[in-house]
């Protein structure tokens, strides 16, 4: 997709990788709508040109007020960036239920609820793509990060059953997973802490800047998945060949966290 003059709707846009997308699309070209909870950070995000909704993506009102603020301005959505998301470092087995439903309703059910507002809009437009962040632990599930990889799995499953869903319609889905990103993910969390030689692994990370290029690219291309860095894919084969292996070095990470 040619990106100039398309209407792209970001969720999680006050801040890391949403953010960091409205820069990306912004040079190239698209109008914006943003969405988060913070006013000010969307409004210095959002440069004055965007249309800025303030308020908790796990409210289905505020989900609809955003898509129709949108529509109302540009009559249309090219693109959909389901982008906010929050971790939880809890164990599954202790994670209190309150935190685990919090996590549910919004790495999974604002993104399927954003998803069924746009894409009537999209179908009747002949075109458009929604594109979901899952992340690495969506492609292999990381033990200090147990249900929070299993809502990255759910999205991105949900996102590959959307694009067989809706090819005929010109309607394209795609799913990205990142790496470590420098945000403030980490310190976002709804409880628990990422294990110490997770911390150092730290310096391995890409920027949110590097993140959003490879979202920016992959939607220019109508790639499926985009797995930035790269070297997430090598995650994959390799527990693709060497399971035992793979889940005992995860499970390794997972032993320095504080339990
Ligand atoms: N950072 C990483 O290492 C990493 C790796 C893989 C995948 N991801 C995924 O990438 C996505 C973005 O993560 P990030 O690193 O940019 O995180 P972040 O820096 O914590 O930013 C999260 C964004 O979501 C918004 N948000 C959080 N809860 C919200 C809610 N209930 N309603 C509306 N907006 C809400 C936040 O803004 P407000 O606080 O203003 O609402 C913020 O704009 C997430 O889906 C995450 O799971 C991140």
């Amino acid at each position: 997709m040619h990106l100039q003059g398309k209407v792209v709707l970001i969720t999680g846009a006050s801040d890391g990788i949403g953010a960091a997308c409205a820069h990306a699309f912004r040079s190239r070209g698209a109008q914006l709508s943003l969405i988060a909870r913070t006013r000010e950070k969307l409004e210095r995000v959002g440069a004055d040109e965007a249309v800025i909704t303030a308020g908790d993506l796990k409210d289905p009102a505020v989900r609809a007020a955003c898509v129709e603020a949108t529509l109302l301005r540009y009559g249309r959505i090219d693109v959909l960036i389901n982008n906010a998301g929050v971790g939880l470092y809890v164990p599954s087995w202790r994670a209190p239920e309150q935190d685990v439903r919090d996590m549910l309703e919004l790495n999974l059910y604002a993104v399927l609820g954003m998803t069924q507002l746009v894409v009537p809009a999209m179908k009747r437009q002949g075109a458009g793509t929604v594109v979901n962040i899952s992340s690495i632990a969506g492609l292999v599930t990381l033990p200090w990060f147990t249900l929070y990889s299993a809502s990255k799995f759910a999205v991105r499953s949900m996102t590959d059953g959307l694009r067989m869903e809706l090819r005929k319609e010109g309607v394209h889905a795609m799913t990205v997973c990142p790496g470590y990103v420098r945000t403030g993910f980490q310190e976002n969390v709804l409880a628990g802490r990422p294990p110490d030689k997770l911390w150092r692994m730290r310096r391995f990370a890409i920027t949110a800047e590097q993140c959003a290029e490879a979202i920016a690219r992959g939607v220019e291309r109508d790639a499926r998945t985009v797995v930035t860095p790269r070297i997430g894919w090598a995650l994959l084969a390799a527990r693709a060949l060497f399971p035992r292996l793979i889940d005992g070095r995860l499970e390794g990470i997972y032993r320095g966290l504080d339990l």
